[in-house]
């Protein structure tokens, strides 16, 4: 499939607003709206029944999980917990991690992480848990593994960590920050949120003990998507009806289940790129296009500072591009681009702490532009030229 085939697949895009917000949320997949209102046409009933459309809504559910196990090579279908969002998950696995917590054990979390990869595993402090903090380089904005490995100790039990940061862009060496906490026996936390849009995700190759995305940033629905490995799943505690057993999986992780239409839906996202032969190798080579000039336009501007890496190479970064000026707010130059028919975002993007330690104001933050594989160059010469006007 050619970039032009694939942004005919989307709803709502068109040729007088260009979107840079898809960091944020993307666009959906036309086949995913199909999908969620065939469902809800055909299989309009509770699953759990004996009567044949019962039944048939069961196997749906079944299957789409099947699929959305298969897209990133999950071991099997158990080990798929969906939610109404990754922040919603992640507290989940939170509150059912807390159990098996002693006073004295550690947790280490980033400086550079969204919000919703900290807050969780922060709450735990009144279990006695101590909490520590990875923090981010001020210069270069990036994370060292000499300090992961000053903080790992015997009694970490949880690293959490963020494989792309949503306002840095950076890819994080992932595989080899699970390699080091495994072998300090900690478990393994990964908010793939940023990443997943860009990368074929292979939960068994990276070997993390839990990997969240948000699917509605990934074409699809409002949906939650949670991977467990088997065994890190087993040991954690029920967060839903209190007599499940241990191995009642996914059920003990998911009170209030979670959508079947949109889960139904969700399973057009595994369609749209199994229909694409190396899909994300395409992606990665196309988003690198897209992001070159723009990312040489904002690190040699004399009145910008980038935050995030300079290189567009695809194993350094995906197109999530962050800056702010010397003499305009951030907020001045998203309205200016918007008057543009340019969308973009300014803020901190629930990054926080990262703003906070780089000394950015967390009202006005950074403007953000983030490209998804259906952006154009076309699109992206005229957010330079809307740039070099305004900046
Ligand atoms: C890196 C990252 N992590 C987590 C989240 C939270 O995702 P959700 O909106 O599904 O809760 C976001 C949302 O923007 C994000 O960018």
């Amino acid at each position: 499939m050619n970039m032009e085939n694939a942004r005919r697949e989307f709803a709502g895009l068109d040729a007088e607003w260009a979107y840079f917000d898809n960091a944020g949320g993307s666009f959906t997949l036309n086949r995913v709206i199909d999908r969620v209102a065939e469902y809800m046409r055909s299989t309009p009933v509770q699953l759990g029944g004996g009567y044949p459309l019962s039944q048939q809504a069961a196997q749906r559910q079944a299957d789409a999980v099947r699929r959305l196990a298969g897209f990133i090579n999950a071991a099997e279908p158990r080990e798929i917990v969906l939610g109404s969002s990754s922040t919603a998950l992640t507290w989940q696995i939170a509150r059912a991690l807390r159990p098996t917590l002693r006073a004295g054990d550690e947790i280490i979390i980033t400086e550079i992480d969204h919000e919703a990869n900290r807050s969780p595993w922060l709450s735990l402090a009144d279990a006695g848990v101590t909490i520590r903090t990875w923090e981010v380089d001020k210069e270069n904005f990036a994370l060292s593994l000499e300090q992961l490995q000053r903080l790992l100790n015997e009694r970490t039990r949880l690293v959490a960590f963020a494989q792309v940061s949503n306002v840095l862009g950076r890819i994080e060496p992932a595989t080899e920050i699970v390699r080091l906490a495994h072998a300090a026996g900690a478990r393994v936390f990964i908010d793939g949120v940023a990443h997943a849009p860009h990368r074929q995700v292979d939960v068994q190759a990276l070997g993390a003990d839990f990997y969240v995305m948000s699917l509605y940033k990934i074409f699809g629905p409002h949906l939650g998507m949670l991977h467990g490995r088997l065994d890190a799943l087993l040991e954690l505690g029920n967060i839903n009806h209190a007599f499940l057993p241990a191995d009642a999986l996914p059920y003990k992780l998911q009170p209030g289940g979670a959508s079947y239409e949109l889960a139904w839906g969700a399973a057009g996202i595994v369609d749209y790129f199994d229909a694409w032969p190396n899909a994300f190798t395409d992606i990665a080579a196309f988003e690198a296009m897209l992001s070159r000039p723009l990312l040489d336009f904002l690190s040699t501007h004399p009145r910008v500072e980038l935050i995030g890496p300079a290189d567009s190479d695809p194993a350094v970064r995906v197109p999530i591009i962050s800056f702010r000026a010397k003499h305009k707010s951030s907020r001045e130059i998203v309205q200016a681009l918007e008057a543009r028919k340019l969308a973009a975002r300014h803020g901190n993007f629930n990054a926080h702490a990262l703003l906070h330690a780089c000394g950015i104001d967390i009202d006005d933050g950074v403007v953000r532009v983030s490209f998804a594989h259906y952006n154009t160059m076309e699109e992206v010469q005229r957010l330079i030229a809307a740039l070099d006007e305004v900046l």
